[in-house]
């Protein structure tokens, strides 16, 4: 199974990703989260990342395309896998339609996780991650156990960068410009399900756990 997961910024995305990847043993490639984990580890290509990551700004097509791609051609092809916030722009978009046509293969379902501005704000300003596994806690909605530090590995849990205001509105600002028509694209393929992301946690899984079901 070929999966997209988009929606805007904090609307849920990697905390859905985690959990459908465990459940229907697809690989998890997040952008987000590659350039995240290159910038931990110093790397030339994540610090220059993070200059874009900061301030909320898209990191060039070309850098994204290019650890897709080899991601999904690394270790002979990759055949089942979840993009989580991936591609972001119509040229992101072509590229990967691309990339499937080389593999001989296609996208199943691009599901789209919809939630209000106002819902985003709340989620991104209360949201803490992991600094060893990425993993991703709320300080209401879904606490750690021990107060900073990861259930899962025992990380310390920072807030990131790109989570503060002025970052979050620009993120806003070019998710509504540059990603948004995206939504068109894939509907007019066919390809989108909408679901509700303002239910719960368990709420929304079960929304993309039925489109799944319903794919098969
Ligand atoms: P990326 O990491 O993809 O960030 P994003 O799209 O802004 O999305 P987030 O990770 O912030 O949110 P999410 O939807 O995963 O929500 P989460 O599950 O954490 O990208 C970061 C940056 O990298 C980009 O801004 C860009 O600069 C660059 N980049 C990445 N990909 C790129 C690309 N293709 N092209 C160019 N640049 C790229 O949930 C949020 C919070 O809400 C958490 O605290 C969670 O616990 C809580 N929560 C989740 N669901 C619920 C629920 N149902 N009820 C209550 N709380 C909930
Ligand atoms: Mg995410
Ligand atoms: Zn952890």
């Amino acid at each position: 199974m070929k999966l997209l997961m988009m929606g805007p910024p904090g609307a849920g995305k990697g905390t859905q990703a985690k959990k459908i990847v465990g459940d229907y043993h697809l690989s998890n490639i997040s952008t987000g989260e590659m350039f995240r984990d290159s910038y931990r580890k110093k790397e030339s290509l994540g610090l220059l990342a993070m200059e874009f990551i900061r301030d909320g700004h898209l990191v060039s097509d070309e850098i994204t395309i290019e650890i897709v791609r080899r991601r999904l051609f690394e270790s002979n092809k990759e055949k089942n896998f979840l993009l989580d916030g991936f591609p972001r722009t119509i040229f992101q978009a072509e590229a990967l339609a691309d990339m499937l046509d080389v593999m001989q293969s296609s996208l199943d379902a691009v599901i789209q996780i919809v939630v209000s501005d106002d819902v985003i704000l709340t989620r991104m300003v209360g949201r803490r991650s992991c600094s060893i596994c990425g993993a991703t806690y709320h300080l209401d909605f879904k606490p750690p156990k021990v107060e900073n530090v990861c259930d899962s590995c025992g990380g310390v849990l920072y807030q990131r960068e790109d989570d503060k205001r002025e970052s979050v509105k620009n993120r806003l600002d070019i998710y509504k410009i540059k990603t948004q028509p995206l939504i068109e694209y894939y509907k007019s393929r066919g390809l989108l399900y909408e679901v509700d992301g303002e239910k719960s946690f368990e709420g929304v899984y079960q929304e993309i756990k039925a489109v799944l079901e319903g794919l098969a």
